[in-house]
């Protein structure tokens, strides 16, 4: 494709994503994406996947979805040279614009997302601030699924998270058995972490810290210390504690599953990408309950194709239930509702599990250091980021600090903490108007409490529950397969779960009032939501208004095909990730996890991808080393 093609095509994709750039975005990072392409082609060896042609009529694997977890087990799968492998993705391949890290807002709301939203909430209300009372959901629909529209952050859980797993009759999968599979991916660039036993180099996936941040972030750090927690690798010995974001970043750009995991792969003949490509239907004879291929839609044409050894659903957490239930998998009196016949009568869909925040908690200082705007989106950040690979715009879409901190609920047994701290140097008017744009914020809102702050030097901490109580669903709303289905988080049915926030909103509090951020006279941004207004500032009644108003999903729904043994009653696969009552078909991402782990979800998919790929070649008696 010639070099001016590919330009004009990154300034049509930026008008597609804002509607008018030069207004919006201003033509900035559309130059920066053009030079971007240039240092692509001349300094990068690695091309991006090929979209496949022609899909033949029987492979030995079909993974459905080439995301966080399916890239994975597509590259890995193809390393045994004599099996096929065809990786079916509904979306096309990442670009330019999606590669800069500060810019991983600006994906949300284009062709690269589902656009999911939740339903309007009953009993216990939540997004409360956003158009219709619905919370975005975005989720990539992309070769790279979300790791091509997250904000990066590299976080792995706690031990306890995984060590719970095994607990629940879950064998293979304690901290001791998963260590190896985070090892095996990583690529760490940052020798003071790549020489402890906790990383690694020479993995598929690079891992660094952004190389550029504000003097705040130095100064989140000393908080922690004052506040008496540590400041270590929270990926390492221990969780507990303040760090610098550790990203899935390669030479200052976005490290997506794709780029790392396919594209070193692509010219391997035995694996088949095709974009494009959604599936509606995984193809299960209902007499021998044996899953034997795959029903998909390719440019509006349907096709199928067969699966000699296996189906493996990798869709996500929204994706992967969806389709189990369009194929007669899943509660029985719900398929039947829709005549669908029922294969496996399993809780697909069950145990919907998020991290939530409480968004737009702002802290206003004096010292124009904040990250704005108008003082990033500029000609020389734009050549920085593209000649040396460095500056603002390698931030981690502005995440440059993360805590994990102990409120007065977390557990005693300690190092176990319940509430995660994201830190940036911004907040929700510092982007101009995309943040209120991808969280649907109701121009009431925005304009009442966020427009004052136009010019104001603003920092943000987003406090979220690591380990929610309250759990949601997933259910049909149609046997057709182009209609989404119904998304209930339940956000906040369990008390517990507002009191822990509330907790580790005054801790974040207590963070503004330390002596690191009174240097620079940080004070909290009061001005309420408009239907809080009548609690004073800071009482329970206030923070539970507010949590109920901004609820900030920090987008890692898991737990909807919940791993168990068989006599789990809500598992829906077993621990080597085989769906309960299917032959050949597994289901290995996100929504497998049988509790959300303590921490970002990226990472732990990855290394679900990993290990499910490694259960796979077991299973069909390949040695693993
Ligand atoms: C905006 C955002 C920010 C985030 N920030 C972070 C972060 O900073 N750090 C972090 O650790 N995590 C983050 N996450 C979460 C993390 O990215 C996800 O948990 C992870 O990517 C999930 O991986 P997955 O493989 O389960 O699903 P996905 O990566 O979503 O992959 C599913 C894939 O399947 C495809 N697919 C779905 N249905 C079909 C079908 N019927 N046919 C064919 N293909 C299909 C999709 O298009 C997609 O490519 C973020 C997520 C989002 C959306
Ligand atoms: C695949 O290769 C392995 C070893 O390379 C061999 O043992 C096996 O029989 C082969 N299988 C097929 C189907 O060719
Ligand atoms: C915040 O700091 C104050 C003063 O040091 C302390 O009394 C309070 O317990 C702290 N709050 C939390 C939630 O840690």
């Amino acid at each position: 494709m010639s070099m001016l093609a590919t330009i004009g095509q990154v300034a049509h994709f930026a008008v597609g994503l804002t509607g008018n750039p030069l207004t919006i975005i201003g033509l900035v990072p559309i130059f920066a994406a053009g030079l971007a392409f240039l240092r692509y082609v001349a300094v990068d060896p690695e091309s991006h996947p090929v979209n496949v042609r022609h899909v033949r009529r029987e492979y030995d694997f079909i993974v459905v979805g080439g995301g966080s977890a399916g890239a994975v087990v597509a590259s890995r799968l193809s390393e045994i040279a004599n099996w096929t492998v065809l990786l079916l993705e509904a979306g096309g391949d990442e670009n330019e614009i999606s590669d800069i890290p500060a810019m991983s807002g600006y994906t949300q709301m284009s062709e690269f997302d589902w656009m999911y939203q939740t339903s309007p909430p009953g009993d216990s209300p939540y997004c409360l601030a956003m158009i219709g009372d619905r919370c975005n959901w975005p989720r990539g629909k992309v070769l790279g699924g979300s790791s091509v529209l997250n904000a990066m952050i590299y976080i792995r859980g706690n031990k306890h998270d995984y060590d719970q797993w095994e607990r629940q009759g879950n064998r293979g999968w304690s901290y001791q058995d998963v260590l190896p599979y985070f090892l095996k991916s990583e690529d760490n660039r940052n020798p003071y972490l790549s020489k402890t036993k906790y990383h690694q180099t020479g993995g598929y996936l690079t891992v660094q810290e952004s190389p550029w941040r504000t003097p705040l972030s130095i100064a989140f750090l000393q908080a922690g210390k004052e506040l008496g927690y540590d400041i270590r690798d929270c990926n390492g010995e221990k969780q507990t504690g303040f760090m610098l974001s550790q990203g899935t970043l390669r030479r200052g750009s976005r490290c997506s599953t794709s780029k790392a995991f396919l594209r070193p792969v692509r010219m391997r003949n035995n694996l088949h990408v095709a974009m494009y490509s959604q599936a509606t239907k995984v193809m299960i004879n209902p007499k021998t309950k044996t899953a034997y291929g795959v029903k998909f839609v390719r440019n509006n044409h349907p096709q199928t194709v067969r699966a000699r050894r296996e189906v493996i659903l990798s869709a996500g957490a929204i994706g992967s239930p969806h389709l189990l239930m369009l194929s007669g998998v899943g509660e029985k009196n719900h398929l039947q509702s829709f005549q669908i016949p029922v294969l496996s009568d399993l809780k697909v869909g069950y145990n919907l599990q998020d991290h939530i925040g409480l968004g737009g908690l702002t802290f206003i200082i004096d010292d124009p250091i904040t990250f704005t705007k108008s003082r990033y989106q500029t000609f020389a950040v734009a050549m920085e980021y593209i000649v040396n690979e460095k500056g603002p715009l390698t931030s981690l879409g502005g995440v440059e600090g993360l805590a994990f901190v102990n409120t007065k609920y977390a557990p005693k047994s300690g190092d176990w903490p319940d509430v995660q701290f994201h830190f940036a140097p911004s907040s929700i008017n510092s982007d101009g108007e995309q943040v209120k744009k991808i969280t649907g914020l109701r121009d009431s809102v925005y304009n009442t409490i966020y427009k004052p702050l136009r010019n104001a030097e603003t920092w943000t901490i987003l406090p979220l529950l690591l380990r929610p109580k309250s759990s949601g669903w997933i259910k049909l709303k149609s046997k057709d397969p182009s209609v989404y289905p119904d998304i209930n988080p339940n956000y906040f049915t369990h008390r517990e779960d507002i009191q822990t926030l509330t907790e580790g909103i005054r801790i974040a509090l207590n963070v503004s009032n330390s002596q690191a951020f009174q240097k620079f006279n940080s004070r909290p941004h009061r001005i309420p939501f408009p239907k809080c207004r009548q609690y004073d500032f800071d009482t329970d009644d206030y923070w539970e208004c507010s949590l109920r108003h901004f609820t900030f999903t920090i987008y890692h729904p898991t737990s909807t095909c919940k791993m168990g043994p068989v006599e789990d009653p809500d598992a829906v696969v077993d621990p080597r990730l085989k769906v309960h009552g299917i032959k050949n078909l597994r289901v290995i991402d996100a929504s497998i996890m049988p509790n959300i782990v303590s921490g970002n979800t990226n990472a732990p998919t990855i290394m679900i991808g990993e290990k499910g790929a490694d259960m796979i070649k077991e299973d069909w008696g390949i040695k693993i080393r």
